[in-house]
């Protein structure tokens, strides 16, 4: 699955990345999520620069990625018994703990705020690179602010080019849906996006019932309404009104496409991407398939979200986001 496009051997794409990120430069890589644009944590010129590329506004907060959790303590001024427990159980893997924010960490990694986002990715060449590294590597999701994530290295080249000075490539990410975020750092535990990682593996581990806080007071980037968004419009649908939300798209003149799971009839939409194996299968192909829509130059995106639940409610989050309604900047 993983498909590696080998230019350097690894090795030297390591090193090479390592050496860049010590000057302060920013070096794209692999996590099994979505591919991540990294820069020295602690450099704050190199974080500035994060911002710049991704056009993303500075009060957003950028999560911190280690090699491993003994990490948490050295970057979190205080770090409660769930997180430990979370991190045990989930790291490395799809899941960010927000912690009180360590001295170490700038403040212009976390936009201001007290809290610090930290995770260990769940893929060997990002682990290779955080060890050999030696420290936190900063990194939001490799596109522009609000676009759609890269799960691919030529997703990242397409869209950052030459803003990036290097990707490390790692085929396609095997979740393809972001980490999920939990906050650690207030009384109870509260969980701010949904992602590879779910709600009811989180309360099995801690015992207790977790908050959902998609609408949290803290501004996240993953909660403002249009985000996650590819060029066209995009429509969701249950499967039994598929036919008629065809025909009214028609009606206006949009060429469309659609993404629906296998289990559903084919509307005959003028292109149709269908996707077998629930919905892990859909997580890792969406963003995927988003941008091959895009490139189909199609006006609507008519989607059948897989049912939501286990990582098919982190789908139909991104999904919801990237039919909101638009501001007229994006
Ligand atoms: O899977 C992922 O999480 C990917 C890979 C690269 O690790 N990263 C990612 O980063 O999705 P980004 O920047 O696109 O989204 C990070 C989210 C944002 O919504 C940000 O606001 C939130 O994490 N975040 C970061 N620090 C936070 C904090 N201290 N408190 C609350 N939310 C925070
Ligand atoms: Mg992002």
């Amino acid at each position: 699955m993983r498909q590696r496009a080998p230019t350097l051997p690894v090795d030297d794409d390591i090193q090479k990345s390592v050496r860049l990120l010590k000057e302060g430069r920013l070096v794209a890589f692999p996590t099994e999520t979505v591919y991540g644009l990294g820069a020295d944590a602690e450099n704050p010129d190199a974080i500035r620069r994060i911002f710049k590329v991704k056009g993303r506004p500075s009060s957003h907060p950028l999560i911190v990625h280690v090699a491993h959790r003994s990490w948490l303590p050295k970057l979190g001024s205080w770090v409660p018994p769930s997180a430990e427990r979370l991190a045990e159980a989930f790291w490395p893997g799809p899941l960010t703990l927000v912690v009180s924010r360590g001295a170490r960490v700038p403040l212009v990694v976390t936009g201001g705020q007290a809290t610090v986002a930290i995770r260990v990715p769940n893929h060997p060449l990002a682990l290779r690179l955080l060890e050999e590294f030696g420290g936190g590597v900063a990194a939001p999701s490799a596109n522009r602010f609000g676009a759609v994530s890269p799960t691919s290295a030529d997703h990242v080249r397409l869209d950052l080019g030459a803003d990036v000075d290097h990707v490390l490539d790692g085929g396609s990410c095997e979740v393809g849906v972001e980490s999920t975020i939990v906050d650690v750092s207030r009384d109870s535990v509260v969980l701010l996006r949904p992602g590879g990682i779910s709600l009811e593996a989180l309360e099995s581990v801690l015992g207790t019932p977790v908050r959902v806080e998609t609408e949290s007071p803290v501004r996240t980037p993953g909660q403002l309404p249009s985000h996650y968004a590819p060029r066209a419009r995009v429509v969701l649908a249950k499967a039994r009104d598929l036919p008629a939300e065809l025909a009214a798209l028609r009606a206006e003149g949009a060429r469309v496409g659609a993404l629906i799971p296998l289990e559903i009839e084919r509307p005959g939409a003028d292109i149709e991407l269908v996707v077998a194996g629930g919905a892990e299968a859909f997580a890792r192909t969406l963003y995927a398939s988003l941008r091959a829509l895009d490139a189909e130059r199609v006006d609507v995106i008519l989607v059948v979200p897989p049912p939501a639940h286990g990582v098919g409610v982190a789908v139909t989050d991104r999904l919801l986001r990237a039919a909101a309604p638009r501001s007229p900047s994006t």
